[in-house]
């Protein structure tokens, strides 16, 4: 095969699987998260603060206010409404809806891009824990 073939063809390949690594899930359970987090956590998780959290109003560069029930909804047992794209989002509630956080990497992947959304920067593991508390508990 050529050279310069193969100088291009191996990168693209590497980068293949790595992406592919990326994508699988890692199967979890709350008490695993919870572990997790609390590696990277000065205080034992607390419910309380975790729903002061959740309810906690950010402003936004377009003048509304932000929180995670904008999407979320106000009530964790039944489903919200993606405010951007009108999507239904599934219950966040662990009793109503058995998906919820199983897979480290999907809640590490809202985490991300719903604390930079919602409150303009990535959430501590601190914050993640009190939150996953607080919606354990329903
Ligand atoms: C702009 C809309 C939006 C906002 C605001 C939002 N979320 Fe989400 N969130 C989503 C969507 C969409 C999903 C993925 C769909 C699903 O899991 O049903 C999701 C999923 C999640 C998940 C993953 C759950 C799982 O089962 O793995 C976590 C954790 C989460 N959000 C936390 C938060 C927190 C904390 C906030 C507030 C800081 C927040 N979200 C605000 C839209 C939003």
């Amino acid at each position: 095969m050529n050279r310069l073939l193969l100088v291009l063809l191996i990168p693209a390949t590497l980068m293949t699987s790595v992406t592919a690594a990326v994508a699988a899930a890692i199967p979890t359970s709350l008490p695993e998260l919870l572990d997790f987090y609390a590696a990277d956590s000065a205080q034992p998780f607390d419910a309380e603060r975790g729903k002061e959290f959740w309810l906690k109003k950010t402003p936004a560069d377009d003048g509304k206010m932000r929180d995670c029930t904008v999407c979320h909804g106000e009530k964790l047992s039944v489903s919200g409404k993606h405010v951007k794209t009108g999507k239904v989002i599934d219950p966040m509630a662990p009793s109503a809806n058995k998906e919820r956080y199983t897979d480290r990497k999907k809640v590490e992947k809202w985490f991300k891009r719903n604390c930079k959304w919602t409150i303009g920067r990535e959430c501590t593991a601190q914050e993640k824990g009190d939150v996953l508390k607080y919606l354990s508990l329903h």
